[in-house]
């Protein structure tokens, strides 16, 4: 494989970018190409079912840009574009992301989450190193690892919300090798000096979502007439968070965190499942004429639960306001609109993703009997 090397012309910071096509990773690019047009980077992306190169087609002319179509659990390949590129910062989000999938088949969340964060942690060490175990790292090098607030497990009503030294309880495979991620780095900062940042965020929603997550299938089911599946009784609670809120915090952890320290990420806005899809529902119902079941909370349907559904998640991001400066600006009302917006101007983006795989995926989860062999 060769890439262009374009060291030479761009005098900020030379970033890889794991998992640049998939939600937030797309999203942080488009961030940081937007504010730091100085800066070089570069994105390394598997091109997964989850991952999608048209989430980054419009960067492509772009001379600090380039995408690699590689794995991170290809090492050569991580520390070829690690010399080459002369990179200083990683923000690594490739990973298998969804909880449902993990139940169906964890094997792939291992090897992507653990095994993938593993083999890119090794290849920036040597490089960064150079090769030397003792050495000390040069200052403006920075290795950010995206991770998630699933790692906490699950709150009861009462209980205060996760923050940095909520103990580790994670209750799926997917949240299981996040954990695993996390600790990896960790280990990376304490026995060799890697200067990493962790944070752990809420769930986002917003542009380039995949349509199996709760958001955009909901949006889309209501675009195409098909039932609105709630898992359980539709009390689980989750704190949303505005994708480009998110980026907005990941940039000031690279910028300005302290390697060795974690974030809480959240958007202070925990709403109940149903609540949100009632509220989801009643704006599509608003904004788009002519939907195919109106009222769109009729297509509202309960179905079987999530085996371990984790009940509720709540983040404490004060330490993030405080040392760093940040604030979620985006309420859920607004942001539920903007992302609404994007999936009606935006269908050519979503329509080629509801594959035959998708489908596939979609029959296994809904037909309640495979959840049924599971639990
Ligand atoms: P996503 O599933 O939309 O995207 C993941 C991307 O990683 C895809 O582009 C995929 O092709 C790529 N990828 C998967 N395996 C790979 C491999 N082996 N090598 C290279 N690339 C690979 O995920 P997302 O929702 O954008 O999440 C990004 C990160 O943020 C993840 O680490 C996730 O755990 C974390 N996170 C997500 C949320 C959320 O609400 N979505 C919240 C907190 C944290
Ligand atoms: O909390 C952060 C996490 O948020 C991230 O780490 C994950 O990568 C991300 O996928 C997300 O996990 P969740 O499992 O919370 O997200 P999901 O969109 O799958 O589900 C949100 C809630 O909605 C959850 O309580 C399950 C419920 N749900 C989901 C789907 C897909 C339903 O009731 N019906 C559904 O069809």
């Amino acid at each position: 494989m060769t890439f262009t090397n374009t060291h030479s012309s761009f005098s900020g910071r030379r970033l890889l970018i794991t998992g640049g096509a998939g939600f937030i990773g797309s999203n942080f690019v488009h961030h940081w190409m937007q504010l730091y047009p100085q800066d070089r980077i570069v994105v390394l992306d598997a091109l997964t079912y989850a991952g999608n190169h048209s989430s980054l087609v419009s960067l492509e002319a772009q001379p600090n840009f380039q995408f690699v179509q590689g794995d991170i659990c290809d090492r050569p390949l991580i520390e070829h574009l690690l010399q080459e590129e002369m990179i200083d910062t990683v923000a690594h989000f490739a990973a298998e992301s969804h909880v449902d999938r993990s139940i169906l088949g964890p094997e792939t969340f291992v090897q992507t989450n653990v095994v993938g964060t593993f083999t890119l942690l090794e290849a920036v060490r040597q490089c960064w190193s150079q090769g030397q175990p003792s050495a000390k790292f040069s200052d403006h090098y920075r290795f950010l690892h995206v991770s998630t607030d699933e790692v906490f497990g699950s709150l009861g009503p009462e209980d205060p919300a996760f923050c940095e030294t909520t103990p580790y309880a994670p209750n799926s495979p997917y949240s299981a090798s996040k954990a695993g991620s996390d600790h990896l780095v960790r280990a990376y900062y304490h026995t060799y000096g890697l200067p990493t940042l962790i944070t752990n965020c809420s769930n986002n929603y917003g542009p380039y979502h995949f349509p199996e997550k709760l958001i955009p299938l909901m949006c889309i089911n209501i675009l195409l007439g098909k039932p609105l599946p709630i898992y359980g009784d539709g009390q689980n609670i989750r704190d949303w968070l505005y994708v480009k809120d998110h980026c907005r915090a990941l940039d000031l952890v690279i910028r300005k965190g302290v390697p060795g320290e974690t974030y809480t990420v959240g958007g202070n806005n925990e709403v109940k499942n149903l609540d949100l899809i009632h509220a989801l529902c009643d704006l599509m119902d608003e904004m788009v004429p002519d939907l195919p079941v109106y009222p769109s909370r009729n297509l509202i349907t309960f179905v079987k639960d999530r085996p371990g559904h984790d009940r509720r998640y709540a983040i404490d991001a004060t330490k993030l306001k405080t040392e760093l400066g940040w604030s979620p600006t985006v309420n859920v009302q607004e942001g539920l609109r903007q992302t609404i917006e994007w999936y009606l101007e935006n269908q050519q983006w979503w329509k080629p993703l509801l594959s035959e795989e998708y489908q596939t995926y979609y029959q296994q989860v809904y037909d309640n009997s495979s959840y049924t062999a599971l639990s």
